[in-house]
């Protein structure tokens, strides 16, 4: 029996959780639960994670007091939905509670005409990876997890230019305290997370990011596109005889690939000049042809090598924007690779984070300073660097440089990127900005 189902079994008897006797007999049953546990989970998986077989707020579950936060289905592109999810979860922190799973939306609604499908968080990602690498952070747990469905109080978040990001800290402030604390949920009512005032620092986003490791089943997806990126690549090498495989193993070396995220897209191309507009900047926009040269004037890229090309769908029809590459640069995108079908299998959603996962795990990764989708995978690789130890994530030989193509560099080369983990919100460093940090 695990501790879930002991705890519904005890309610099932009319036992409240809350009584000593209650707790006296769950902690025996735990003592001895999790020896078996132990020997369980120590014998039957292959890899052992790192953290806590109890993966939800075990310390507040021995009092039989967890609190929940509960928030509205997170709706928009991936990054918009990763961002409102962390937003989610760093509201959860400050109310000292853990986040209900929330519900994310498999299609693009303003493109799709069957609205929101909602589609579950382990859908996407791995429930227990994320309660384990967040252990003392912050957690989630499942619906099963509440105890009385009906002690809840809604927080209703305030609209309009009145509500300031003080009141909205002072309201969350207000509902950590009594009463309001007592409530077994919190739910979080109007505005989808995305929409709520940010009070938090970059680091603490990136501390929710590096939680979410996406579920097997889509990264093996993710496995099978970069595969065939490296594959086509080391057969290139071979016949150029390039130096550079000269001496590569390739069990050991992956053969290197860099990837472009091409926003020349329609919507885009209008969005962005509505942006440069209204900020009177004009280093937003790239044209296909600036991309093209700019990442061609990238110093010490290594030729010949593939460039996954990660653009719009309506953009694979456009021949255009595999012509015209730098001599040794070999561009390819999901239908010249032949993944057109794997991506086509899968909602919206999940064909976004797979091409995420291609673009994080480039050796060379070029995109634009104002798109979302790009800065996330900057911040994401630039945290990565940091976790290996690297000091200065715009130096000149670097692991997994970044590059934006919309701001000029040296020589006509893309700018060098990487994300400021000092920055005090993540606005500054997400949605539209030219401050890059390397300069
Ligand atoms: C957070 O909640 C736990 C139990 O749910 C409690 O023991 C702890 O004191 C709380 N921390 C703060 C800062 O309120
Ligand atoms: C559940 O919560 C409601 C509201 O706080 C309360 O009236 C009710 O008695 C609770 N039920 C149980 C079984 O604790
Ligand atoms: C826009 O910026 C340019 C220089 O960057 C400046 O000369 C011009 O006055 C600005 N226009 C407005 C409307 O602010
Ligand atoms: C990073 O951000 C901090 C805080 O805003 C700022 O003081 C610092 O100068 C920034 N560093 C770089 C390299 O831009």
């Amino acid at each position: 029996m695990d501790l879930l189902s002991l705890r519904k079994h005890l309610r099932l008897h009319g036992l409240r959780w809350n009584s000593l006797a209650c707790k006296c007999v769950f902690l025996v049953v735990i003592v001895l639960g999790f020896r078996a546990a132990c020997l369980y989970r120590f014998s039957g998986f292959g890899s052992i994670e790192k953290g806590n077989f109890f993966a939800t707020s075990d310390s507040d579950f021995l009092r039989g007091k967890s609190k929940f936060l509960e928030v509205p289905q997170i709706i928009w592109g991936l990054n918009n939905q990763k961002i409102a999810l962390a937003r989610a979860c760093l509201t959860a922190r400050m109310l000292n509670r853990t986040l209900l799973m929330p519900s994310l939306s498999a299609s693009l609604f303003y493109k799709e005409v069957d609205l929101l499908k909602p589609i579950s968080f382990d859908k996407i990602f791995h429930f227990d990876k994320f309660n384990s690498l967040c252990k003392g952070f912050i957690q989630l747990s499942r619906y099963s997890e509440v105890i009385n469905r009906t002690d809840l109080l809604e927080l209703r978040k305030g609209t309009g230019r009145r509500w300031t990001v003080d009141n909205d800290l002072h309201q969350l402030r207000r509902f950590h305290q009594h009463p309001f604390d007592e409530y077994e949920i919190i739910r979080i009512v109007g505005k989808n997370p995305f929409l709520w005032h940010d009070h938090w620092p970059v680091k603490d986003y990136a501390k929710v990011f590096e939680c979410l490791v996406l579920g097997e089943d889509i990264s093996i997806e993710a496995d099978k596109v970069v595969s065939k990126i490296r594959e086509i690549g080391l057969k290139v090498s071979k016949q150029v005889g390039s130096s550079q495989i000269n001496g590569l193993n390739s069990m050991s070396e992956p053969v290197p690939y860099a990837a472009v995220h091409m926003r020349i897209e329609k919507d885009w191309m209008i969005h962005c000049k509505n942006v440069e507009q209204r900020l009177n900047i004009s280093e937003i926009c790239s044209s296909k042809d600036q991309i093209i040269q700019r990442v061609g004037n990238i110093e010490g890229l290594k030729t010949p090598i593939i460039i996954y090309l990660a653009v719009a769908d309506d953009l694979l029809e456009d021949d255009s924007i595999t012509a015209g590459w730098k001599e040794g640069l070999l561009p390819y995108e999901k239908k010249t690779l032949g993944v057109l079908d794997l991506y086509k299998k899968h909602p919206y959603l999940i064909q976004s984070a797979i091409d995420y996962e291609v673009c994080l795990r480039s050796d060379v990764f070029v995109g634009n300073s104002f798109s979302t989708f790009s800065s996330l995978v900057v911040l994401d690789r630039t945290q990565k660097m940091i976790s290996m130890g690297v000091k200065r994530p715009c130096g000149m030989i670097v692991r997994w440089p970044s590059y934006a193509y919309n701001l000029e560099g040296e020589s006509e080369s893309p700018r060098r990127w990487a994300t400021n983990m000092s920055e005090s919100s993540l606005h500054a460093i997400s949605y539209g900005s030219n401050h890059i940090s390397c300069s």
